[in-house]
């Protein structure tokens, strides 16, 4: 089924993210739920202010008003065709860009929407200014890194959750993103991309899924091994206080040091796997695309009607475009909902090397101002920005100058040396030589 092709319809039915003009497009959400989202890129009027109560979140990470996805989809009632992705400049809410009728066809009780809007109703109080709950907060006795020590050699801290970036591998051999010389975007000139990220983009990738697979050659798993912040997770993981370690990373160095799964949240993907683009088959064995990466070819769906097709396979990576997997809003729930005034379960984090630029992992350190938050990168990072369109920046972010108001450290040094350093305070040095030394 198709909208109608007239010229003022036409502009609503672009889909930014799967790069498809007016037709359905059938996406598969996982629980094998079914839903045509397309995002519309180009509706900029109106400016009806989302509550809570209609907003949607399309599973492409994107949110919208739910009077919106029905105006549009009114000629199209088993698909909800469009959406308007919400605006992120505007004092830190939500606007829906265009509103009018009302058809009722959204199904609210699609599997996995109620905890999509829980987790994203977090982001959206979150993003907004708001006095810090002073009875519910954890205080630390020294503001730095001996207070961090003294907290949790309490006995009280124990729910750590970690947040780590590309910055806790690059000992091990797997450059980052951001940095400046070094940085992975910095070097990609070979590639001659229209912009760096390009090499993330799943609508990129699938026009050239050479170059993805020529850099994928470089950074695949089996050729780098776990750094000390690797192990000192997974300590954590072994003594007790672990409550989630949530990675961006997708060099699986976690699984390698022994975290977990329980533990983990490879909030955007990892090398653990593969899927077709086209029939979304899964392959839990990474080897079909390791066979294609040794040859340098490109790996193709070989299962069903793709057979024979040029039907592109890809690692399970969530690139720019993609939706994060559902754990990241399960355990984000878990680990920092908070229901008839409960507290959040998280009692401290930890952020490591990580340049927090990139969204919704950025904005999660908002949910824990309550507790301390340490912070480990060589540069600080999360801090409210004053440039407005910096909006990956969070509103609620770091604060290491008021430490009546904020319990946020940062040690700003290697990723590797302040983690040892912080082990030997914490007396964990031989227990966590021991573990390295069983894992070698
Ligand atoms: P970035 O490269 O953006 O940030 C890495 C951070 O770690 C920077 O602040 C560095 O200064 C810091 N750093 C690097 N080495 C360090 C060291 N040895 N000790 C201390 N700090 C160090 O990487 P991410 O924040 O992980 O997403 O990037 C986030 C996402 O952007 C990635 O997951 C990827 C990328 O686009 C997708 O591709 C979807």
């Amino acid at each position: 089924m198709s909208l109608d092709n007239n010229k003022s319809e036409n502009k609503y039915c672009k889909c930014i993210h799967k790069n498809v003009n007016y037709n359905k497009v059938n996406i598969t959400l996982y629980d094998n739920e079914k839903i045509t989202l397309v995002n519309c890129e180009l509706c900029q009027e109106g400016t009806k202010q989302l509550n809570l109560n209609n907003a949607v979140i399309c599973l492409c990470g994107s949110m919208f008003c739910i009077d919106h996805i029905k105006q549009h989809s009114k000629d199209n009632v088993d698909q909800h065709n469009v959406v308007a992705y919400f605006g992120r400049d505007h004092n830190d809410r939500f606007h829906c860009l265009k509103c009018e009728n009302n058809v009722q066809i959204v199904d609210k009780d699609i599997v996995d929407i109620n905890d999509l809007i829980d987790a994203y109703e977090m982001f959206y109080n979150t993003s907004l200014p708001r006095q810090l709950d002073q009875s519910n907060r954890v205080i630390l006795d020294q503001v730095n890194v001996d207070g961090i020590v003294k907290y949790i050699q309490s006995g009280q801290c124990k729910n750590i959750v970690v947040l780590t970036g590309a910055g806790v591998s690059v000992a091990s051999g797997i450059p980052d993103y951001r940095s400046p010389k070094t940085g992975l975007y910095n070097n990609l000139q070979q590639f001659k991309l229209p912009y760096p990220e390009a090499i993330c983009d799943i609508d990129y990738i699938k026009i050239h899924p050479e170059l993805f697979y020529t850099l994928a050659k470089g950074i695949f798993p089996g050729q780098f091994k776990p750094t000390p912040v690797h192990y000192f997770i997974k300590l954590l993981s072994d003594k007790g206080l672990l409550l989630r370690d949530y990675t961006q990373n997708i060099d699986t160095l976690e699984r390698i040091a022994g975290v977990p799964e329980s533990k983990l949240v490879e909030a955007h993907g990892s090398f653990n796997g593969a899927y077709c683009t086209v029939c979304q088959h899964r392959y839990s064995d990474i080897s079909i695309i390791k066979q294609h990466i040794d040859s340098s070819t490109i790996p193709y769906c070989t299962v069903g009607e793709c057979i024979g097709k040029s039907s592109l396979l890809l690692p399970n990576i969530v690139f720019y475009g993609d939706s994060l997997p559902p754990i990241f809003n399960r355990c984000l729930l878990q680990d920092f909902g908070v229901n008839n005034n409960t507290t959040p379960k998280c009692d401290l984090l930890i952020v490591i090397g990580t340049s927090l630029k990139v969204n919704p992992i950025a904005s999660m350190i908002n949910f824990a101002q309550h507790v301390p938050r340490l912070l480990i990168n060589n540069e600080a990072v999360g801090c409210p920005s004053t440039h407005p369109s910096d909006y990956t920046v969070v509103s609620n972010g770091f604060n290491f100058n008021n430490q009546q108001q904020y319990n946020d450290v940062h040690i700003s040094d290697d990723c590797q040396k302040a983690v040892k350093d912080l082990i030997e305070k914490l007396n964990w040095t031989n227990e966590f030589n021991n573990l390295i030394n069983k894992s070698i």
